[in-house]
């Protein structure tokens, strides 16, 4: 009888919103010992996470570990998710930046001092090897509003139908179980929008402020936010699954959405995002670009948990087909070289 493999478990990528998240964006040091560092915190993750959640089970803490294009080659060379690649900028009617991040640790909780002691014990095992690129502190607002006063979430799949929207199958059997995250952090102009009658805001974004209700077919611009993310083909609704949060500096007057969106495919963010950004048809863009501005900009692949446990530190890419030290920083091109674990295909299932 055949030996019968483990199912592939998957990162908690479709869990349910929390009040509280870290965003941590870190680019990868140069240097061997620096790559062999997150590669022995890939396999430790799981516990780390045990460990700092088990003190609150009520919290909820989670994290999701991506993995840039760059840093991918560095760590662990071919075979490569198919669809990753670094984040391409648009240079549209508005201008959506690609900034450096080599690992994003996307940590949520109901309490932010659980995010906040996870990512503590992440970065004390990461002292040296890495570099942070921004960090951002996701707060709840009310009922799940975002700070330009709309509920943010609503039409997100749940269920079945958020893995669906989210987890990688057999387009890419090697990484079944995996998933893609785009996150971008956007700054609000609040006064410019709060001086723009409630009406104009809710055409801008197709729903109401206060009731969250989607505005009818006949009130609804071509432009409005819900209708240039909306978007089918061959009669299937592209779904991605989003957990944008506020933050924010008052004394500094900043006022942001760390917009994060996870799919099965990059493509389907990226097709949103031209809408966005560009426009549908051009010229018809996002008029929500007006007040908010990217300032960042990222992708990563999302490994299943069942590949994170079984990185081994030592198992980096094939030495005869690595870039040397020196050539490392900052982007690099795609090299062949070997995993050195076994690739993960049999069913999938999601934590
Ligand atoms: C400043 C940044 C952003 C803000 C404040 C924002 C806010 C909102 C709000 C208030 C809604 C309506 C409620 C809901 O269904 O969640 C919404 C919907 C949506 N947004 Fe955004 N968003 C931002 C950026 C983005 C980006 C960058 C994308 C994709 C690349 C995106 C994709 C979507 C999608 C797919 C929907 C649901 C559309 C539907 O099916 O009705 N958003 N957003």
């Amino acid at each position: 009888m055949d030996a019968v493999s483990p199912p592939v478990v998957s990162q908690p990528v479709a869990t349910r919103l929390t009040r509280a998240a870290i965003f941590l964006v870190l680019t990868l040091n140069p240097g061997r010992e620096c790559e062999r560092a997150v590669r022995a915190l890939c396999a430790d993750l799981s516990g780390l996470l045990r460990a700092v959640g088990f003190r609150d089970l009520e919290g909820g803490l989670s994290c999701v570990l991506g993995i840039g294009s760059d840093a991918w080659d560095r760590l662990f060379g071919a075979p490569r998710p198919k669809d990753l690649h670094p984040f391409r900028e648009i240079r549209g009617v508005h201008h959506a930046v690609s900034t450096p991040g080599d690992l994003l640790f996307h940590i949520r909780a109901t309490r932010m001092d659980l995010c906040f002691e996870l990512a503590t014990h992440i970065m004390a095992r990461l002292e040296g090897a890495v570099s942070t690129a921004d960090e951002v502190h996701g707060f709840g607002y009310f009922d799940d509003r975002d700070l330009i006063g709309f509920v943010d979430g609503t039409e997100n799949p749940a269920g079945d139908e958020a893995v669906a929207a989210t987890i990688i199958g057999e387009e890419d059997p090697g990484f079944a179980g995996g998933s893609y995250v785009v996150v971008q952090k956007y700054l609000h102009d609040l006064a410019a929008w709060n001086r723009l009658p409630v009406g104009e805001q809710e055409k801008i974004i197709g729903r109401r402020k206060l009731s969250d209700i989607e505005l009818d077919d006949a009130e609804k611009p071509s432009y409005a936010h819900n209708a240039l993310t909306s978007i089918t083909e061959n009669g299937e609704e592209l779904q991605i699954l989003r957990d944008n949060m506020p933050f924010g500096d008052v004394g500094k007057g900043e006022f942001g959405t760390y917009f994060i969106g996870y799919a099965r495919s990059p493509r389907r963010i990226e097709l949103m995002l031209d809408n966005m950004f560009i426009g549908q048809p051009p010229g018809n863009y996002d008029r929500l670009l007006d007040f908010s501005r990217a300032v960042t900009g990222s992708l990563f692949f999302v490994p299943s948990a069942s590949f994170l446990d079984a990185v081994s530190p030592d198992a980096g890419p094939s030495p005869d087909t690595r870039l040397p030290e020196e050539e490392q920083a900052p982007r690099q091109p795609r090299r062949d070289g070997s995993l050195g674990i076994g690739s993960l295909r049999k069913g999938v299932t999601h934590e």
